[in-house]
């Protein structure tokens, strides 16, 4: 018998080729409940689940789960308990890399959109409010010059701070924030003398911009606070393209609304897609719908990458991406 995997929503070629080709493909033509991703992954109909970050993968469903595999269209894995998924034997598969790029855009996309006040900008223009060149129109911040510092430094990090070195901005990078951990020159590689490590404490004081590319997990769920929001300089800005529950929204609402922090740009969202209340009514915010990996190209290589990882677990096989190669021991 081929490959069976469900797809819990549909995703674009060549996914659906590839899977057609390897076995039976089965695609739910609504996202699943809760109850419904339960039952399907208890049926023993399926080999290997094709998730979203949206569809919740937790304890109590993989303990009854019938899989061999979760393939997940994302390279965030805070959907799925994967130390859960690992008791049980199921493996993990993710889509790292091939969207470093595009997400790396949307926070440097965000970094200017909110310095200068592109939405503020635009609507002014659409609304039939601009009446002539002024000199003191819609007034924002610099760029170049003022620093950004980065809260991890992995794949989407660096190439956060490519950018912004081409934009002329000195970064500072905290490498797994709320603790620590040396960054030899090594694994600096092209960035050694370029960028430079400090404790979480001072990126926080010290950033114009600071800019969240940590994975969600226990140490980062909240890591930015009420006290870290304090700590910020008045005319810093938070950039968060990375999961919404690593700022405490109603907090950043706060700090926002009380002029603690001059703004904020944002991909992701404490409770996607709901926001907090009173964020979408504060002018110094852009706000956009998890867009971080959103290109045809890059949508494509995600759908091919996750097809591949479904089909190597559906045959036993270690995929190409795993998150707990562990299970194959
Ligand atoms: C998107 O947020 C991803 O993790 O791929
Ligand atoms: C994800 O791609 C990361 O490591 O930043």
């Amino acid at each position: 018998m081929g490959a069976r995997i469900l797809l819990t929503t549909p995703v674009p070629e060549p996914a659906p080729s590839l899977l057609a080709a390897a076995g039976e493909l089965t695609v739910l033509d609504a996202p699943p409940t809760y109850a419904e991703l339960d039952a399907l992954c208890a049926s023993g109909e399926f080999d290997v689940v094709l998730t979203q970050l949206r569809d919740l993968v937790d304890a109590p469903l993989l303990a009854r789960a019938r899989i061999k595999g979760i393939s997940n269209y994302a390279v965030g894995h805070n959907n799925i308990d994967v130390a859960a998924a690992t008791e049980h034997g199921i493996a993990v598969a993710n889509t790292p890399g091939v969207l470093t790029d595009a997400t790396a855009d949307i926070a440097m996309l965000l970094i200017l959109g909110t310095a200068r006040r592109v939405i503020e900008a635009d609507r002014l223009v659409r609304e039939g409010r601009f009446t002539g060149w002024e000199p003191e129109l819609l007034l924002g911040f610099d760029v170049s010059g003022r620093t950004l510092g980065l809260a991890g430094f992995g794949r989407i990090a660096r190439a956060t701070a490519r950018r912004a070195l081409g934009f002329g901005m000195e970064v500072l990078f905290a490498p797994r924030p709320p603790g620590d951990r040396v960054v030899g020159p090594e694994e600096l590689g092209e960035f050694a003398g370029k960028v430079r490590q400090v404790p979480w404490d001072e990126l926080v004081a010290s950033s114009d911009y600071l800019s969240l590319h940590v994975p969600l997990n226990q140490d980062t769920r909240h890591l930015v606070d009420a006290a870290v929001l304090e700590r910020m300089k008045p005319s810093a800005i938070l950039i968060n393209t990375a999961r919404g529950p690593i700022v405490d929204e109603d907090a950043l609402v706060h700090a926002l609304s009380t002029g603690r922090i001059a703004g904020a740009g944002l991909d992701v969202f404490e409770n996607e897609p709901l926001l907090a209340e009173g964020l979408a009514l504060l002018p110094n915010t852009v706000l956009l719908p998890h867009v971080g990996s959103a290109t045809v190209p890059v949508r494509a290589e995600m759908a091919r990458l996750s097809a591949l990882n479904a089909i190597a677990m559906a045959g036993g096989q270690v995929p190409a991406h795993p998150v707990n190669p562990e299970v194959y021991a």
